[in-house]
């Protein structure tokens, strides 16, 4: 369980980390590979951002009750398909310095949490630099610029960062990101 005093602490240290949030730069996407669009859009974009069709979810339909509650204190509990597998092993072994904060959990809960978040992870890419996070990779650009999303929106305090994926997909824990079910805060 989190103390109050550790949610403070994220809810802090996510308003902090807002300015370099959408910067940051990475071409991890190189190896992306798939047809189709990986939520089912059926998209392709000359195969740059084709996405992926695994053929499963974005998210298992069995979610780790370890991961749910501990995962989903200071934002929403992201969907392992979300991020390659080596992506979550990054995150998952430097828990303590976590995006400025610390979220760091026993030997234990880290392990169930990585092995679920591994063995469901995303097979779009192989990443040679795995980015930590969703939102540095491509195909989040992509989906995400100045054409589909202007700048005001992203300025608008219920929007707050590009990883709070709620603010514009309100069903995102449950990795619902279908284009018909995307609400943009006014
Ligand atoms: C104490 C608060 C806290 C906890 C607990 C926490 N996180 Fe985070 N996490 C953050 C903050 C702060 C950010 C940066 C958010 C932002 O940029 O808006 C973040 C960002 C992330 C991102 C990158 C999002 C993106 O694409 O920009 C991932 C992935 C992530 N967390 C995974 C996890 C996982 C997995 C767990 C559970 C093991 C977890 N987090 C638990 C605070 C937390
Ligand atoms: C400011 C609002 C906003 C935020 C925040 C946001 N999105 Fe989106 N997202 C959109 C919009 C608008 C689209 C539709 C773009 C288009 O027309 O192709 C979209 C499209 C998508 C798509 C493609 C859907 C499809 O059917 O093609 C995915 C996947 C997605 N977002 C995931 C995420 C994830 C994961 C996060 C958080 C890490 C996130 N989004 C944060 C607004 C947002």
């Amino acid at each position: 369980m989190l103390s109050d005093a550790r949610k403070f602490v994220g809810t802090f240290a996510a308003v902090a980390i807002l300015a370099g949030g959408m910067m940051s730069v990475a071409h991890a996407e190189e190896g992306e590979r798939g047809e189709r669009g990986w939520w089912g859009s059926g998209e392709s974009h000359g195969g740059k951002y084709g996405g992926e069709n695994r053929g499963k979810p974005v998210q298992p339909p069995q979610v780790n009750a370890t991961f749910k509650q501990e995962c989903s204190s200071c934002h929403i509990a992201y969907s392992p398909g979300l991020l390659p597998a080596e992506s979550w092993r990054k995150v998952m072994s430097g828990l303590d310095k976590h995006f400025g904060t610390d979220a760091s959990l026993t030997e234990q809960e880290t392990k169930e949490i990585t092995d679920f978040l591994v063995s469901n992870a995303s097979n779009r890419w192989s990443a040679a630099a795995a980015p930590l996070r969703i939102t540095e990779g491509a195909w989040f650009k992509h989906k995400h610029d100045g054409r589909e999303i202007s700048p005001t929106v992203w300025n608008n305090p219920k929007v707050k960062s590009p990883a709070n994926c709620a603010a514009c997909h309100p069903q995102a824990e449950s990795g619902d990101f279908n284009e018909h079910n995307i609400r943009i805060p006014r």
